[in-house]
């Protein structure tokens, strides 16, 4: 008899799937239909982080982001308001923004094809005719507004008018991040990779660490129950056998003597100094928004990883190390967080990739989800939400 039929025990509180669970269906993950109607559905309804507040602090700085075939400028005011607008011209439509960042002149936003010109609250002030048509109010032409948030010194856009309330875009409440004063902190590096997968595949990869012991053993060596295919000590069906045993094997957390995501485990940055002795001892803090960013405080920087679609099956992923300005002005070392992010995120691209390339197999109209994978369903609920919502 094989161990897969030997009746096991659940403990009460276990978190893992106990009912087989069919995934999405493969073609979601190439087809380039259905890849326009999620960016539609998804991409184009919830919050999208642009870039961190600090990228565009002087007045009228600018930045633009493609979401999708979406083009957003966002843009300081001189009173200090960020704003975002769809980046075109109320005329016939050009493009505002030929670069992906910069500083607008005094004289505001001038359309490069015919020179109407807009101020930085995206009001038209000025065509470049010689007279203007009768009955034609400027008034009726000003810049397509979007909504834009800035929280924790992040800003984040929304390309609908009525996305959902910013704080329900989060996992966590945003309260709980307050220790780390996210809003302080400096970018001391950023790494751009792209992936051969579709957006979805990395997110179902983020959501399981069932490969984390055959893919990650730098990894789960640092964090040993990832290296038990584990991501927390409920997802043990029989974890109450080791309820109250604090090894990071069972409980989570970093291995014992390291405190941070790092080459040797040392933190390189200064460390946060109101981190509590919980968030000390787990070593790291998720907090995600899907479909377009994580973020990872750990005690002495934090890891912000964007995603954005490029195709039904290319997506760009950002990341960005933060850390307070101590850090860089005592020019610390921070190699040895790049490198441990940087072999663990090529390792999640790799298997993304590989991911990507087998879903395409003729018979393969679905897969399967495993208890583990309890995080995936989640989130392939939401995905199933978000396309049949109205
Ligand atoms: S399209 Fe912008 S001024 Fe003509
Ligand atoms: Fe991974």
């Amino acid at each position: 008899m094989s161990a897969n039929l030997t009746p096991v025990r659940r403990d009460p509180g276990y978190t893992g799937l106990t009912a087989v669970i069919e995934t999405l269906p493969s073609h979601y993950y190439f087809d380039a239909d259905h890849y326009q109607f999620e960016l539609k559905k998804i991409w184009q309804r919830n919050w999208v982080y642009v870039c961190r507040s600090s990228a565009i602090a002087q007045p009228r700085s600018f930045r633009t982001l493609e979401i999708g075939d979406q083009s957003v400028i966002v843009v300081r005011s001189d009173d200090g308001t960020a704003r975002a607008f769809h980046n075109v011209c109320r005329h016939r439509g050009a493009a505002l923004c030929r670069s992906s960042e910069g500083r607008f002149p005094a004289a505001g936003i001038v359309c490069p094809y015919h020179a109407w010109r807009y101020n930085l609250k995206g009001e038209l002030v000025q065509t470049s005719s010689a007279v203007n048509p009768d009955g034609f109010d400027r008034r009726d032409f000003p810049l397509y507004g979007l909504p834009l948030t800035e929280w924790g010194g992040f800003v984040f856009v929304a390309l609908s008018k009525d996305p959902p309330p910013f704080e329900k875009a989060f996992d966590l409440p945003l309260a709980r991040f307050a220790d780390y004063e996210l809003d302080k902190l400096v970018v001391g590096h950023t790494l751009k990779k792209l992936i051969k997968c579709n957006w979805k595949v990395f997110w179902e990869n983020y959501n399981e660490c069932l490969h984390c012991p055959g893919v990650h053993p730098k990894l789960a060596q640092l964090v040993p129950i990832f290296g038990r295919a584990l991501l927390e000590r409920r997802d043990d069906p029989s974890w109450q056998d080791h309820e109250s045993d604090e090894d990071p094997r069972y409980a989570g957390g970093l291995r014992s003597g390291a405190q941070s995501w790092t080459m040797d485990g040392k933190p390189v940055g200064v460390p946060f100094p109101k981190v509590s002795e919980e968030d000390r001892k787990a070593g790291h803090l998720y907090l995600t928004s899907v479909p377009s960013v994580f973020i990872v405080t750990h005690v002495d920087y934090v890891r912000v990883v964007r995603l954005l679609p490029l195709g039904p099956e290319l997506t760009e992923m950002s990341i960005e190390f933060l850390f307070l300005p101590e850090t860089l002005a005592e020019k610390r070392d921070i190699s040895p967080a790049v490198e441990f992010t940087n072999i663990v995120m090529s390792e999640d691209a790799e298997v993304s990739e590989l991911n990507q390339r087998g879903l395409k197999a003729a018979p393969h109209e679905k897969g399967v989800l495993m208890p583990e994978e309890y995080a995936i369903r989640q989130f392939q609920d939401w995905v199933r939400a978000e396309l049949s919502r109205p």
